[in-house]
């Protein structure tokens, strides 16, 4: 959380907290142009305090703004749908039509591109800025004490608070509504009692489902102090998503991102888990196209404009090689050393790519390698 900013505002104004004299307003509602009411605090405790409950305030007028935008702007966002459709199944309007049993004799013709909206106009909040905001939130809490369920608990409430559906929640079973991997867990960690002690490293998942689609991140926290090779694995598993996502755009090979990755890793004396891909993502959680992150895959498949998929490396510090505990879910390395991994859901555009869950201005600063 960022402090309360220290504009000045009128007295009149009490805590939205305890009711005293307010001083202080929440950026985040100065910046959404809130009521001045809903969001001032007498102190920065009084603001910290409240923050796990103050800050739904933020996703639930994000979401009636979208609710109560123009026909014009829904209909775009239909199209927009209908698009990204369509490429999913393989086709383009632009190549042959797809197999259809037409009922008259309209046929679609090419759409153009996405017009483009200045990155100054808020967009519209859906399951990709949430998934982002519930990740965050979960990053927050976590410190030596917290147990996963209770990281597992701030996932479900962030995430029901905006009306999402927590997407792993019973998903083939899974009993929770994240995954939560600690040091030499790999992915699929289901959060139990087990309190986070200092010097672990665990990794959050986050998937939520929200208007039809789901978005997907995952990112790797140090508990306290953390020795330097897992510091070292970490920042080295965040570059291998980096530079993966970097060569991301039209045209480009599926199979190349695990080359990119294989190279990083490899050159740091790490390596790449191959039991668990990337993957397609949109109305569905898991769809093709199937991403391996490791170097000489098979991956089928070229890159095309309108695609959503993510990147998610797992790298070890040992051997790549995993297996699962009895539990059915929980991946772990067969070294039993330690493991990282950092995820994105990602959009092809006609240049290039957009980060769907990129970071935000907001997002607790939690790798140094990111400061200047
Ligand atoms: N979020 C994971 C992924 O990145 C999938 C978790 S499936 C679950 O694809 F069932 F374990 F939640
Ligand atoms: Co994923
Ligand atoms: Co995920």
């Amino acid at each position: 959380m960022d402090g309360g900013s220290n504009a000045p505002v009128e007295s009149t104004l009490s805590c939205a907290r305890c009711g005293k004299p307010a001083n202080l307003q929440c950026p985040k509602c100065v910046e959404l142009r809130l009521p001045r009411e809903s969001a001032a605090f007498c102190t920065q405790d009084c603001f910290k305090e409240s923050w796990s409950s103050h800050k739904s305030v933020h996703l639930k007028l994000k979401l009636s703004r979208l609710a109560a935008s123009t026909p014009d702007e829904q209909i775009s966002a239909a199209l927009s749908n209908g698009w990204l459709y369509c490429l999913k199944k393989g086709q383009t309007r632009t190549s042959k039509l797809p197999h259809f049993d037409w009922t008259g004799t309209l046929r679609p013709y090419p759409i153009s591109s996405r017009r483009v909206v200045p990155a100054s106009v808020e967009k519209p909040d859906w399951a990709i800025d949430i998934a982002r905001e519930v990740l965050d939130a979960a990053a927050r809490v976590i410190q030596p004490g917290v147990t996963t369920d209770e990281i597992d608990d701030v996932v479900h409430e962030a995430t029901i608070a905006a009306g999402g559906y927590p997407s792993p929640l019973n998903y083939y079973f899974f009993p929770k509504s994240c995954c939560t991997s600690v040091n030499e867990v790999i992915c699929h960690g289901i959060p139990d009692a087990r309190k986070l002690e200092d010097g672990d490293i665990v990794n959050v998942d986050v998937t939520v489902y929200y208007k039809g689609v789901h978005g997907d991140l995952n990112e790797t926290y140090f508990v306290g102090n953390v020795d330097e090779a897992s510091k070292h694995l970490v920042q080295c598993t965040y570059e291998c998503l980096a530079k993966a996502i970097s060569i991301v755009k039209p045209g480009v090979r599926f199979r190349e991102v695990g080359e990119v990755i294989n190279r990083h890793a490899s050159m740091s004396g790490l390596s790449v888990v191959k039991s668990y891909c990337g993957h397609g993502i949109g109305e569905l959680f898991h769809c093709a196209p199937n991403i391996p992150h490791y170097g000489r895959n098979k991956a089928v498949g070229v890159m095309k404009a309108g695609q959503t998929f993510t990147i998610e490396p797992m790298i070890n510090a040992g051997v790549w090689r995993d297996r699962s505990w009895p539990d059915g879910w929980t991946a772990v390395t067969a070294d039993g050393k330690r493991s990282a991994q950092f995820e994105h859901t990602l959009l092809v555009t006609e240049t290039g790519v957009e980060v769907l869950t990129a970071r935000l201005p907001t997002s607790p600063n939690v790798y140094p390698w990111l400061n200047p």
